[in-house]
Parts: structure tokens; sequence; C-alpha cells
């Protein structure tokens, strides 16, 4: 498959007050035209950190980022605010975020709300982005009705897809999703999914699709990114990264899914994340780690290919 997006040695860096978060520390992963990239881990690991950095939606307290971010063999990192603003920002690489349902403008309508990217960066006059804004809901299964109405009118998958319409508004090729189903109830949860899965089908869209459910991701995804501690551990299919785990956090995180109708019985993962400021030396997932050696508390493992695009950063396969 063709590359699309590639991301290299990316680093966020965050300054606080009690020392340097190191938030993403040196990522590097591919993604190609028409594939959905999942990336899972637990809360605090960086998922959502990592796609901040590539749609450049940043807080004030960075202290580092840099890497490179290249986007059709172009490094979008090199470019300045405004010509990032203007060429990728929603046109090419568009985002839904984390809890954004929640933040919808309680006073303004719908159709409005979807309008907007239309306005701001598609240069649409307010009545053709309020039009183009009615034919998106219908795209994102919605009736175009729903343009006159207001967020609380709306149930919670209904606002989840008007979220999803704002991010199509400018018919990006990657589409980055920060969970954007945890909030809802199953039912509600499978129907945002399928809606995924048509809008991929067809739409030819590229996803980053960010979840803490292993499970979830591996239903939409092709290929899946384990991170943990701002680092990735493990990186394969989907099929191999959730049929057979070989990272011991990776296998962690599999255990401690529910599955209905088998007697299994739950596994947790002792001890919390890291902390980001002072992450242990070595393996930073040491600490916590059932088969941990001596050599995992003193040298980092660095990311490898054990198997034909299966990468994993563990010292139980040569580190
Ligand atoms: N603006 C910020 N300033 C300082 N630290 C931050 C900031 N944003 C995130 N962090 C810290 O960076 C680390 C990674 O956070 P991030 O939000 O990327 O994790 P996440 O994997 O998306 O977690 P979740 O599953 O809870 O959404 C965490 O330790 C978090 O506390
Ligand atoms: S490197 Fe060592 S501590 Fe880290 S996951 Fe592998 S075995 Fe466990
Ligand atoms: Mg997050």
């Amino acid at each position: 498959m063709e590359d699309l997006l590639k991301i290299r040695n990316l680093k966020l860096y965050y300054r606080t007050r009690r020392g340097i978060v190191r938030a993403v520390d040196n990522v590097n992963f591919d993604l190609h035209r028409g594939e959905t990239l999942a990336i899972v881990g637990e809360s605090g690991c960086g998922k959502s950190s990592t796609a901040i950095a590539i749609v450049r939606i940043l807080p004030r307290n960075i202290d580092t980022y840099e890497g490179e971010i290249i986007l059709d063999g172009v490094d979008i990192m090199k470019m300045d605010d405004e010509r990032f603003r203007e060429e990728v920002a929603w046109r090419r690489i568009s985002m839904v975020f984390q809890g954004a349902m929640n933040a919808l403008n309680p006073v303004i309508k719908i159709g409005f709300q979807v309008a907007e990217p239309l306005i701001v960066h598609g240069k649409l006059s307010r009545g053709e982005a309020f039009d183009k804004a009615r034919e998106l809901l219908s795209l994102v299964g919605l009736p175009s009705f729903l343009a006159e109405r207001y967020p609380h009118e709306l149930s919670g998958g209904m606002k989840q897809r008007v979220i999803i319409a704002m991010a199509l508004a400018l018919n990006p090729e990657v589409v980055i999703l920060d969970e954007p189903t945890s909030a809802l109830d199953v039912i509600t949860q499978a129907n945002i999914m399928n809606l995924l899965k048509r809008l991929k089908r067809e739409e030819g869209l590229s996803y980053i699709f960010i979840t803490h459910d292993l499970a979830l991701a591996s239903e939409l995804a092709d290929t899946i990114i384990v991170m943990y501690g701002g680092k990735i551990v493990e990186y394969g299919t989907a099929e191999q990264v959730y049929l057979d785990p070989k990272h011991p956090y990776s296998q962690k995180l599999l255990a401690s899914i529910p599955t209905l109708r088998t007697d299994k019985k739950l596994e947790f993962i002792p001890c919390a994340p890291p902390f980001l400021v002072a992450p242990p030396p070595g393996c930073r997932f040491h600490p916590r780690c059932l088969y941990a050696m001596p050599v995992c508390r003193e040298k980092e493992p660095i990311i490898r290919e054990i198997e034909k695009d299966r990468y994993v950063a563990c010292w139980l396969y040569g580190g």
C-alpha cells in the first residue's frame, strides 16, 4: 500500500511545575492510504498527545516539539503555522477531538457549527456552507433538518455524528479519531463504528483511531500500535496484535478485556502507569512486568522487527 503519512522521531514534551513531561518520546510509524491504524494504551500513555502533535493544535506549555511528519512526501513539520493552517489543517488532516461532542456550542444551531470549518478554512459564504453542512449531516446518517436544531435536542450518538461530519467537511485524506465512542452506550458505540467502517469504504479515508480498548481497535483497524509511557512498544497487523500479542504489556492489556460467555478471569495490570516526568530507567514497563530481567532495569529495549512487519520493544525478543 502507498505511504500517506510517515511519522519519524516525533517528540512532544510539556513543561510543568514538577518537571518535563515526555508525553510523546520518539514515536515512529507509517500510515498507508486507505488504512486504519489504531493507537492503543492506558490513560496517560500519550495517545492524544501524539494526535495533537500531528494536527499541531498544541497547548502553551510545550517544551519540545520535534521530528518529521511526512505527508505524501512533504515534511509538514517544516511548514510555518500559516501555511500549515492554509494547506494541511482540516483540508488534508482533520481530527475528532476526545470529548468534542460535549463541547458543541449550546446556543448555535448544528448547521452553523458544521458550517464553521467550511467558512473559516474552505472560504465558503455562510449560505453555501450551511447548504453543504446539510449534505454532510446526510453523509453521516443524520436527517438534514437537524441543521436547524440546537445541541441539547440531539442524543449523544447524534452529537458524535455531527462532530464526525465537521471533521469530514473539507474532504481530508487522514482523519484522526480520538476515543470517538468511549462516552457512548454499547449500541450507539456499535452504530458509530459501523458509520466509520462505511465512511472508510465509501470515502476512501485513512484513519488514525485512538482508543484504550484493544478489542474495539481490532474491529476497525488494519494495523495496531500499542503505546506505553510515551513510547511505542508493539506494532503489527490488527490480527497479530489482537490474537497473539508479543509484548508483556500488550498481553496484559488484552487479558484485562472482558469477553462474553467465557470463564476467563479478568486480569489487571499491577501498579500505576509511569510518571512521565521521571520514567523508570531501562524498559519503562519493568516495575510492572512479570518477566523483568536485570537488563530491563538498566537498558532501554530498542523496537525491532521480530517477524515480517511485526515490531516489539522488549528484551525477551533480543531488545
Ligand atoms: N498540557 C499538558 N501539560 C502537561 N502535561 C500534559 C498535558 N497534556 C497531557 N499531559 C500529560 O501527558 C501525558 C500523556 O497525556 P495524553 O493526554 O496524551 O494521554 P492519553 O493516552 O491520551 O490518555 P487518555 O487515555 O486518558 O486520554 C500524561 O501524563 C498527561 O498527564
Ligand atoms: S523489556 Fe523486560 S521489563 Fe520490559 S516488557 Fe520486556 S521483559 Fe518486561
Ligand atoms: Mg487522550
